[in-house]
């Protein structure tokens, strides 16, 4: 089981919170970390401060290492994709770039990283391959042709390929030919990570047991990576022309500003009880699951899509009080 954490936490300025992953917590990931962008902000310029306080504060607990990410098409800086004048580098200077930062920033840990995302969300919601400049400059194959060379450059560390939406069908089905096909090739693909940033409405646990089982069956291992649960409504679902704009829109889509009722917490531990009664059932194919943060205080989702709003997406309050969910969570593995 396990959390991402953020430069606070492993650089010691949160020991309340550093305590609880301590405590609560075997699986460790840097949430934004070892992204291009903190890690490699400008040509031939790493900063390793923080991801080394990752790495030493998981060795020091006995916890699992997760790389992410390599490849991305966010949070990597505009420059890693241009020459000098400002213009698309080629294919072959793209490869020299990406075959140093894998060097640099993996292969620095060796296998004390256990599980790195070579190439996060390469595929769009409908299954096709995402436009983006990995693509457009290194050609359609490139996916494998990363995962060939982060196998050539990470003999000792897991190769995952990680991704969001991979309840849905048909993105699924493109994830598993992707992942197939590499393996047909003779190329190392070791796990998919599923993302798992849901919400109360969708998935249902019935769509997560679904993937499960497809995974399982084509013989693909499953890591959760980056698992929360938003409790707050879409825009879409309270939009009224009389409302827009008005105080009552605000509060309707940030309802729980101040607490949040007892009736939404028991919802929310019982959409917790039923994804981990799926884990449970299916537990003998996922490898990890990581929450994406150690309490809501620090998660994304509340400032995504939305800015400045109050969600409850993970197991631990803001003041790391321990949620109903997180009883719901424990008695699921209860024998
Ligand atoms: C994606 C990325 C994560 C993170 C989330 C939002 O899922 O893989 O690193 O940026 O978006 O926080």
């Amino acid at each position: 089981m396990g959390a991402a954490l953020d430069a606070q936490t492993v650089s010691g300025e949160n020991p309340a919170a550093e305590a609880l992953v301590r405590e609560q917590y075997n699986h460790i990931s840097p949430e934004n970390l070892l992204k291009w962008t903190e890690v490699h902000p400008s040509p031939g310029t790493y900063r390793f401060t923080l991801p080394d306080a990752f790495v030493e504060f998981g060795e020091a607990n006995d916890m699992q290492l997760y790389g992410h990410v390599l490849v991305w098409h966010q949070q990597t800086p505009e420059w890693v994709f241009q020459d000098d004048a400002g213009d698309p580098i080629t294919a072959d200077a793209l490869w020299e770039r990406l075959e140093d930062h894998i060097s640099q920033v993996a292969g620095r840990y060796g296998g004390r990283i256990k599980y790195w995302d070579v190439v996060n969300e390469a595929l769009r919601d409908d299954g096709a391959l995402r436009d983006s400049p990995w693509r457009t400059i290194l050609g359609d194959d490139y996916v494998a042709e990363i995962f060939a060379l982060a196998d050539k450059l990470l003999p000792d560390s897991l190769l995952v390929y990680n991704d969001y939406s991979l309840v849905v069908p048909a993105k699924r089905a493109s994830a598993i030919e992707l992942i197939l096909d590499m393996r047909e090739r003779g190329i190392r693909v070791d796990a998919v990570g599923m993302q798992g940033h849901y919400n109360l409405r969708y998935p249902q646990p019935s769509d997560v047991d679904a993937a499960l089982t497809e995974f399982a069956a084509a013989g693909i291992d499953v890591l959760f990576t980056e698992l929360d649960l938003s409790v707050l409504p879409s825009e879409w679902e309270i939009q009224g022309a009389d409302l827009d704009d008005t105080e009552e829109y605000a509060e309707r889509l940030d309802p729980y500003r101040t607490c949040l009722p007892q009736e939404m917490s028991d919802t929310i531990a019982a959409h917790w009880r039923g994804l981990f009664e799926v884990f449970i059932k299916q537990a003998d194919n996922i490898e990890a699951i990581t929450f994406w943060g150690v309490s809501d205080a620090q998660s994304w989702l509340n400032n995504w899509p939305i800015e400045g709003r109050t969600n409850y997406p993970l197991l631990f309050n803001r003041d790391l009080s321990a949620k109903t969910a997180l009883e719901a969570v424990i008695d699921t593995a209860k024998p």
